[in-house]
């Protein structure tokens, strides 16, 4: 494979804009270009540098859109596809009403199939090029997410979805089941290509003591795994998992007090904290996701993102796709400053583009492989077009810097900002 010169403006990080200045943090690049090679970023740099430098290199010009990292959904659930936006329930009713009815379908392999790959259709096409999914509790399901990953060259996280209690018994495994079928996946598909395993309880109300311990027992055997699950998402959740773990200090104790807590942990939402849970997951270097397209439609609250990334935290951005109502990181990092000026505080574009990027690859522990443009990551890109609607063309237009330009976007901008998206080195829109 030769070398390709992608041109455009150019974006990239080499500090945490959370916890450097901005014009530290980050690298604009009016008239910038990637160097890709072998599906590495191979060199970054003007666009004269980099042509001067690889005259034979297969160029292909974006003019004045933005080129940045593709973007990372570090919390999804790709069956959840054909449900999003459906009305008016709150967490526990809207699984039992519409979430688990929808995901005992996926039994079914041909349905996991097409589903999956309309997943996929929907998120690269919104410029979304590595997501972080639940699958059901069906090994199909499982199969047919990775197997349209790799099909399509993307680097993807996901998991069997266990439950063994408070759920129908079609999704429903046990203790022995949830260990097995989770040991056989990551078998199969941890570190084949470009995808990665997940160990993946669905919450602690879902599952037994019994299973919880399992999980955390196969997670001992594979710390290289991440682990997923759901954490203090709504007060409603919160009491429940109280009642059914008496013995437990906090929601948090739910998971570790069954090796379910550790550095690889992984938790969407985490919005109703108490302090020693805030402690303990900064003391063992866990990721929390935030999710606020999801916490403002099923109405569970406002994460601390302000609060949590003062103290270091991983924290990543995703779309938690069908309790969140868009596939779009556009539209979810235009939800995070809404709901961080509610929190008394607005988030700068950057910190917006870092979450949705470098943040979310941070929190799965990839931000060494993608989430970022330098030399050696994997080409992974977005590129937009920063005029893309009306409204948000003459609103840039008055723009008096970078930023002020790409806000616009950020705040307004969907699937139509996509002028093109790479992944692994190759154009897929
Ligand atoms: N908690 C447990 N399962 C789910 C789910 O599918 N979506 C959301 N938003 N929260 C959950
Ligand atoms: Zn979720």
């Amino acid at each position: 494979m030769g070398k390709t010169l992608i041109l455009g403006q150019t974006l990239a990080f080499v500090a945490d804009p959370f916890h450097a200045p901005v014009a530290e943090a980050a690298r604009h690049e009016r008239r910038g270009g990637v160097l890709v090679e072998a599906g590495r970023i191979a060199a970054l740099g003007t666009a004269d540098e980099l042509r001067a430098a690889h005259p034979g290199a297969r160029v292909v010009d974006h003019g004045d859109a933005l080129i940045c990292a593709g973007f990372v959904d570090a919390h999804a659930h790709y069956p959840q596809t054909a449900i999003i936006a459906s009305w008016g329930k709150r967490l526990i009713d809207w699984l039992n009403t519409y979430t688990f009815p929808e995901e005992m379908r996926f039994g079914d392999p041909a349905y996991a199939a097409e589903v999956a790959a309309r997943y996929f259709d929907l998120t690269l096409a919104n410029g979304t090029t590595t997501v972080c999914s639940y699958c059901t509790s069906h090994p199909e399901s499982v199969d047919a997410y990775f197997t349209e990953a790799e099909r399509r060259g993307l680097r993807a996280v996901g998991g069997k979805t266990c439950m063994d209690r408070n759920a129908p018994e079609g999704l429903c495994d046990t203790p022995a089941r949830a260990y097995d079928e989770s040991r056989a996946l990551l078998q199969r598909w941890h570190g084949t290509g470009r995808l990665v395993y997940a160990i993946t309880p669905r919450f602690s109300p879902t599952s037994s003591s019994a299973q919880l311990e399992a999980l955390g027992a196969l997670w001992a055997e594979h710390p290289d795994c991440p682990m997923q699950t759901h954490l203090s998402e709504q007060t409603d959740e919160i009491a429940w998992a109280r009642s059914l773990f008496p013995e437990a200090r906090d929601y948090l104790d739910t998971y570790e007090a069954f090796g379910l807590l550790g550095p690889g942990a992984v938790y969407g939402h985490a919005i109703h904290l108490e302090p020693r849970e805030k402690d303990r997951l900064a003391e063992v270097d866990a990721a929390l996701v935030h999710c606020p397209t999801s916490n403002t439609f099923i109405g569970s609250g406002i994460f601390d993102t302000a609060g949590l990334t003062a103290r270091g935290l991983r924290i990543g951005l995703a779309t938690d796709t069908g309790g969140g109502s868009s596939f779009s990181m556009l539209r979810t990092m235009a939800a995070a400053y809404e709901l961080g000026q509610l929190n008394g505080g607005a988030l700068h574009p950057a910190q917006l583009m870092w979450l949705a990027t470098s943040g979310s690859a941070r929190a799965l522990r990839l931000e060494d492989r993608i989430g970022n443009l330098a030399v050696g990551m994997e080409a992974d890109l977005a590129v937009l077009d920063l005029a893309s609607t009306p409204a948000i063309a003459q609103r840039a237009a008055r723009a008096e810097d970078f930023w002020e330009t790409l806000f616009p976007t950020i705040m307004m901008g969907d699937d139509r900002a996509m002028r093109a998206v790479w992944a692994g080195g190759a154009q897929v829109i």
